[in-house]
């Protein structure tokens, strides 16, 4: 049945590479994050690296931290010159407290102050349940779960208790329908979700809020290439999307600013979904999504 014609919708700019934008036109302030600073994990690629840049883009200076220091090196150099605003590269891995630690130390010499911490670092794969080794599940709990608990607890002991913050944790849909073939990072999320709740309501009186983003799957990421995404597009699964595609990485760090910055100031505990309506709606059996998982990361 065709449908009223839909104005064309204006949405931000993005690139689907690991580069910063080659034109970029705000929608907030260009001075809402002036001279804050931000801790981003994996903030070295993907939807980490476009909330780092946006971010910069509204006056904030930024700390990128996750495994793979030339990665970071690389990125934070874009950074900085598409936006003017320091970035400070970091080698941390979430599930190792003291390189928390230390990175945080090292921040706040080089800073003098931690506003913001945008816990995005994650891993996932597709696998079915059955074919998930303990050890496969274990990881992808200890980067996503105990990498958000470890991070979030350092960066609050050291600056938050006493200063206060904001933390946004990047989320998923995974779990609100048990989506197939993802039951590791799907159980990581929903206890993130959790943990959103948890700490806002014990931090909220020290003047931290705690929220989320539960992206949808998003265009030119790792993510969107490993859990078959592109072949998702291709066959026009996304048609099935209330809003009928993928979302992008600019869209995401938008929601992801909102959340960190005083234009939500009276929220903390709340998980924002962004994901065009597609948890409702997207196909969910195991069957299709063997089939569409054409990722080489996938091992079915
Ligand atoms: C099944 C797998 C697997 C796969 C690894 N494993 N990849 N099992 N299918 N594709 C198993 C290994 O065999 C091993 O178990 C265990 O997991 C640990 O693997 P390692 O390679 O030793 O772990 P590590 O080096 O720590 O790497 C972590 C990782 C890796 C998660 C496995 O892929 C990674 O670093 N990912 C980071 C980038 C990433 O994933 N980005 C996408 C995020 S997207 P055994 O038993 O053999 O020892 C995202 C989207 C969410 O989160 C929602 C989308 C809608
Ligand atoms: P990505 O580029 O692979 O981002 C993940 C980042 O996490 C990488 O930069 C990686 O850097 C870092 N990381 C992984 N393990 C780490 C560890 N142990 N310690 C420190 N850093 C680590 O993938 P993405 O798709 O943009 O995903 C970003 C976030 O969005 C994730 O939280 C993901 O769950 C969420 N999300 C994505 C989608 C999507 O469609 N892409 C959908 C829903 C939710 P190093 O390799 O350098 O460590």
């Amino acid at each position: 049945m065709a449908g009223p014609k839909r104005k064309a919708e204006l949405l931000p700019e993005d690139i689907g590479t690991d580069d910063c934008l080659t034109s970029y036109t705000h929608i907030y302030s260009p001075d809402l994050l002036k001279d804050q600073v931000a801790f981003v994990t994996g903030g070295g690629s993907g939807i980490g690296l476009r909330i780092a840049e946006i971010f910069m883009r509204h006056g904030c200076d930024t700390v990128i931290a996750s495994r793979n220091l030339d990665k970071l090196k690389e990125a934070a150099k874009k950074l900085s010159a598409a936006s003017g605003r320091r970035c400070l590269p970091l080698c941390i891995d979430v599930r190792q407290p003291e390189s928390i630690s230390a990175a945080v130390d090292e921040t706040l010499k080089e800073f003098g102050r931690i506003d913001i911490l945008i816990n995005n670092a994650a891993g996932n794969f597709l696998c079915p349940a059955s074919a998930l080794s303990f050890n496969a599940f274990k990881t992808v709990i200890e980067i996503d779960t105990m990498g958000t608990f470890n991070t979030s607890k350092v960066v609050y002991d050291k600056w938050f208790k006493d200063h206060g913050g904001n933390i946004v944790n990047i989320s998923a849909t995974l779990p609100y329908r048990g989506q197939a073939l993802q039951v590791h990072a799907g159980s990581a999320k929903a206890a993130n979700d959790a943990m959103t709740k948890h700490l806002a309501v014990e931090w909220g009186p020290n003047g931290v809020r705690v929220n989320a983003v539960a992206p949808g799957p998003i265009s030119g990421t790792e993510g969107y290439r490993r859990l078959g995404g592109t072949k998702a597009e291709a066959v026009g699964t996304f048609q099935s999307i209330p809003l009928q595609r993928a979302g992008n990485k600019t869209e995401m760090a938008h929601c992801t600013l909102f959340l960190a910055s005083r234009a939500s100031s009276y929220m903390t505990g709340a998980i924002l979904v962004s994901d065009g309506g597609a948890w409702l709606t997207s196909p969910n059996d195991v069957s299709t999504l063997l089939g569409i998982a054409s990722s080489k990361s996938a091992k079915l």
